[in-house]
């Protein structure tokens, strides 16, 4: 099963491709996008860039070459007061806080004439996500839904509204969206997190601090996804 592992961040990605085998940039598209094996499996692996549009194209671009799974890597602002810096989160749901269209009679997160508002991940990869992050000593592993939006929310007053509307527990720029591709191809995903900032007054001194020592977590945790899941599975 070919997995497709993304990230925005130079550091969200870097590494996992740096340990790819076999691999090569593939041609002719206009994003970092790396093909190899790690941990014994096909792969994809691409940095997309910030935000819900590029790493919808980007996914959608794996689909076409293969994918059948797709894992994101990356940061997040902590919603759940209980997660601090470095803790992990793997996603239960993801869901698009800043659709709005509830003039028309939608949910807040509901876009017009979807069925869902939330979509959810795939149940194995999710339980082999958090067996993988349970490995590290004193870092809290939350399976929850979470939040994406194109913005980079440093402020109490959305946590709290976050957390009040969604049952978010954390937010970042990018899952949702990867979900929303996954869920009209039938595909399996799963979004795993870790926690740079608590998306409050101080969080761009924080995401910049932090940012290298998250990300390194949560990519981590996608190797160990990796290692369990079987050479030869056929599916999710
Ligand atoms: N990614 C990391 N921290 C974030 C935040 N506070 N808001 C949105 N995305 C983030």
């Amino acid at each position: 099963m070919t997995i497709g592992i993304l990230g925005a961040l130079p550091e969200e990605v870097e590494q996992l491709r740096e340990a790819l085998e076999d691999g090569g940039r593939v041609a002719d598209v206009p994003f970092e996008l790396y093909q190899g094996r790690l941990e014994g499996h096909p792969v994809l692996i691409a940095q997309c860039g910030v935000g819900k549009v590029n790493a919808a194209m980007v996914t959608q671009m794996m689909v076409h070459l293969g994918a059948e799974a797709i894992v994101f890597t990356g940061v997040a602002g902590a919603i759940d007061p209980e997660l601090s810096v470095g803790d992990l989160v793997i996603s239960t749901e993801a869901v698009q806080h800043d659709v709005d269209a509830t003039t028309l009679g939608f949910e807040v997160g509901q876009i017009p004439y979807e069925s869902v508002r939330c979509w959810r991940a795939d149940d194995t990869l999710r339980r082999l996500a958090s067996a993988s992050a349970a490995g590290f000593d004193g870092v809290a592993v939350v399976e929850g839904r979470i939040a994406s939006g194109d913005q980079f929310v440093a402020d109490p007053q959305k946590v709290a509204w976050l957390r009040d509307a969604f049952g978010a527990v954390c937010a970042e720029m990018e899952g949702a969206s990867v979900a929303q591709v996954c869920a009209k191809w039938e595909l399996p995903f799963v979004i795993v997190r870790s926690i740079s900032d608590t998306a409050d007054h101080g969080a761009d001194v924080d995401f910049l601090e932090f940012t290298p020592l998250a990300a390194a977590r949560a990519r981590q945790v996608v190797l160990g996804i990796l290692r369990g899941l079987e050479p030869s599975s056929s599916g999710c």
